[in-house]
């Protein structure tokens, strides 16, 4: 195994404005030491209208946290009504953009072939996808749970490069655990994350397998966090509701001094 860096991402869907955004990276950044940086990559993803004063944040401050995004389209420009292309988020400083995520698929309609567009955008303009995947209760009540996410990950990846896939983020993220308090068992994660890696590598090889970054997410907490980090083949986590307060954010990021 190479030794890959963990990345824990705060993605805050619909929440905080931009004044709300400024004061949560100012209080995450004394909350958060060089030790934390040194052992763990950082970012978050606020709604669009907070990238701008964010990333302002970031930099006057020289805060070592990545700014990321929530979504995309696929195009540079054109006439896409409510649309923000991977250009504009690049022109922030923008490093990182979650892309298919569950919310994105099943309540926007977002296809498999939709975010292989994407996905193949964003790292033309520069930036790095966290690709999102999870299957359903029913489809785990099924028995499908494996399929299911290894077809996410085919399509969504399918024309990448080896070396492509080797500097992507997958995140798993079963949708029974978003939001619910139900986190998966580290075990089920670890088996997941495992399969994920397992598809990585039997179609582009085993070095883009040991260095593809794969997050678990779904109601990942301080209580939780050290466990599933445990797993070895967790590199990270993708944390919705824990990751709105500064502090529970802050103490997910430092879950390995717990226990
Ligand atoms: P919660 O952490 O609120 O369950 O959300 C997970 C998620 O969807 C992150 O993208």
């Amino acid at each position: 195994m190479t030794n890959r860096k963990p990345l824990i991402s705060g993605n805050w869907k619909m929440h905080h404005n931009h004044f709300e955004a400024i004061q949560m990276v100012q209080k995450l950044s004394y909350l958060l030491s060089a030790n934390d940086y040194d052992a763990v990559d950082v970012s978050v993803h606020p709604p669009f209208t907070d990238l701008r004063s964010v990333q302002t944040v970031l930099e006057s401050d020289g805060i070592p946290v990545a700014l990321g995004a929530q979504h995309c389209h696929w195009e540079e420009r054109g006439a896409f009504t409510g649309e923000v292309s991977p250009a504009m988020l690049a022109k922030l400083n923008v490093s990182l953009v979650v892309v298919g995520h569950s919310e994105r698929r099943e309540l926007f309609g977002e296809t498999d072939d939709d975010v292989k567009r994407k996905v193949e955008a964003i790292l033309a303009a520069g930036m790095t996808p966290i690709m999102c995947c999870g299957e359903t209760l029913e489809e785990r009540e099924a028995g499908q749970a494996r399929a299911k996410v290894e077809r996410q990950v085919v399509a969504g990846l399918a024309g990448l490069k080896a070396p492509q896939v080797a500097g992507l983020v997958v995140a798993y993220e079963p949708i029974w655990a978003i939001g619910t308090g139900q986190t998966a068992t580290p075990e089920d994660a670890q088996e997941m994350c495992g399969a994920i890696r397992s598809v990585v590598r039997s179609r582009w090889g085993v070095e883009a397998a040991d260095s593809i970054r794969i997050q678990y997410g779904g109601s990942v907490k301080p209580v939780n966090a050290p466990d599933l980090m445990r797993q070895s083949d967790i590199d990270g986590a993708l944390v919705g509701g824990a990751s709105l307060d500064a502090d529970e954010f802050a103490r997910i990021i430092a879950y390995r001094l717990v226990g």
